[in-house]
C-alpha cells in the first residue's frame, strides 16, 4: 500500500490517528421494492484536496449543505443520507475522482443557479464533451462540473437506471 492512508508514510501523511469514537448504530433502512435488503451502507469517503478549506467550502456552498466540520485531519461535508465526504489536505498530486449527488428538482435548480452564478463550466456528460448543456437521463436532469482540484462532480435528480 502506498496511498495517503498508508501509515508507513510517517511524516508525509496528513492523516493523524483518529480520536477514539463510538459510531452510532446505522438506522434501519426500509427495503425498496424489488431490492433485497443489503447489510452494508457507505458511511464516508475521502476527498483529496490541495487546499482543504477551499475544497470543503466549495462543496458545501455549491451544494447548499451545512458548513464543514472538523474531525481530526478532515473537514467533513455531511450529506442527507448519512454519507460524509471527508476532505483531506494532500500535498501530493491530486488524482481526479468522481462524486455524484442525488438531489431534488428544486435543489437542482438552486445548485445549477450557483454554478452559473460563479461562471463555472458544466457539461451534460462525464467526459465533458457537451459543454453548457445538461442531460435528461432517466427522465430527470443531470450535469457535471469540476471542483478546484478537478474532481468530476455530478448532480442528478433520478438515480441511474430508474427511468
Ligand atoms: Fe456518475
Amino acid at each position: 500500500m502506498n496511498g495517503p492512508c498508508d501509515p508507513t508514510r510517517g511524516g508525509r501523511s496528513p492523516f493523524a490517528p483518529l480520536p477514539d469514537v463510538r459510531w452510532n448504530e446505522p438506522a434501519p433502512q426500509p427495503a425498496r421494492e424489488g431490492v433485497t435488503a443489503l447489510p452494508v451502507e457507505l458511511n464516508h469517503t475521502i476527498v483529496h484536496a490541495s487546499d482543504q478549506e477551499r475544497s470543503a467550502a466549495f462543496l458545501t456552498e455549491i451544494l447548499g449543505l451545512p458548513a464543514p466540520t472538523r474531525f481530526g485531519p478532515f473537514l467533513v461535508v455531511q450529506t442527507a443520507n448519512g454519507v460524509s465526504l471527508d476532505v483531506a489536505a494532500d500535498p501530493d498530486p491530486i488524482h481526479r475522482q468522481h462524486y455524484a449527488f442525488l438531489v431534488s428538482e428544486a435543489e437542482f435548480d438552486e445548485i445549477f443557479g450557483r454554478i452559473r452564478a460563479r461562471g463555472l463550466d458544466y457539461w451534460a456528460d462525464p467526459s465533458h464533451r457537451r459543454p453548457g448543456e445538461i442531460n435528461h437521463n432517466d427522465g430527470g436532469r443531470g450535469l457535471y462540473w469540476s471542483d478546484p482540484d478537478g474532481h468530476n462532480l455530478e448532480i442528478i435528480t433520478r438515480p441511474y437506471g430508474s427511468g
